[in-house]
């Protein structure tokens, strides 16, 4: 077995082989002189490991053409990140099922695939193949033990995301809550912990992506206003678009982690050991 990842995922890739013990393929990307997208891997394995986080257009065609470049061996797919996938059904009509055409076109010369807490588990069986989600929830937990807060309240921003909060509090046995939002006006709302007050602790919001930043600095604020001594956000997909890394920081939030499903400045913790897990190994 080995294993070869997209240019956006070449450090999780190496990172999961080493977890594994096995080799990662050296690969050659480049451009067309009218842009489009060129690769040529190394000496491959007649089974494979593909991993790559979809974070643009151009990673999603680099993840194909792998997946192409792979053919005659038995391929398995693992996506970090799996951009698209919020658009998991028509909303109105016109529109596309994203995940589920992105599903269906990275699904073709795979056997079998791996995601990363996807935005929802629904999205796994729009693949053509088998598909498995894996939880960074437990490792979020282990960050925040290394945090050294004490007796940390840990934040859903919303309903859904509360399952995902409590798995990361049971690592600490930590009190747990969503935030709930009461609409004041009609561009007015206001977000408090639905049933825990936040007035002088710390607290962690912890997310499964951190896209605009919109909702968590919005919660940050009106935190800090109920009185929370601290705020801190963590989730697994950082993609932190139109600034949004920053916008937290303005808004108050101590310390921004994420995983390197998207690899970034802040990523604290790694899906390899998790991924490697769901491999068999
Ligand atoms: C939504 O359902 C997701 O779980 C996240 O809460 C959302 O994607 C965060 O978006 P943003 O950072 O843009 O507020």
């Amino acid at each position: 077995m080995k294993l070869i990842g997209t240019e956006a995922s070449q450090i999780l890739a190496s990172r999961i082989a080493d977890e594994l013990g096995t080799a990662v393929v050296d690969v050659k990307f480049s451009r067309f002189p009218d842009g489009e997208l060129y690769v040529c891997a190394g000496g491959l394995d007649d089974e494979m490991v593909i991993v790559g986080s979809i974070v643009d257009s151009d990673s999603l065609v680099q993840l194909l053409l792998l997946i192409d470049a792979c053919e005659g061996s038995h391929n398995i797919l693992v996506v970090p990140y799996m951009g698209y996938a919020r658009q998991d059904k028509r909303f109105k009509a016109g529109e596309p099922i994203s995940a589920r055409a992105v599903a269906l076109a990275i699904s073709r010369g795979a056997d079998a695939c791996i995601t990363v807490n996807i935005h929802d588990r629904k999205v796994n069986s729009y693949f053509g193949i088998s598909a498995t989600d894996v939880s960074l929830a437990a490792d979020i937990g282990a960050h925040i033990k290394t945090m050294d807060l004490d007796d940390p309240l840990i934040l859903a921003p919303d309903d859904g995301a509360a399952a995902f909060a409590e798995t990361v509090a049971a690592v600490g046995n930590w009190d747990c809550d969503h935030l709930d939002k009461t609409r004041i006006s009609g561009d007015e709302v206001s977000m408090a912990p639905k049933n825990l007050c936040a007035a002088n602790r710390s607290v962690v919001i912890v997310d499964d992506i951190i896209s605009t930043g919109g909702t968590i600095s919005t919660a940050a604020g009106m935190l800090a206003s109920q009185g929370a001594r601290d705020v801190h956000a963590a989730c697994v997909h950082g993609v932190f678009t139109t600034g949004a890394y920053a916008r937290l920081k303005a808004a108050g939030i101590k310390e921004i982690v994420c995983s390197d499903t998207i690899e970034r400045g802040c990523s604290q913790y790694s899906a390899a050991l998790r991924i490697a897990g769901a491999l068999g190994r």
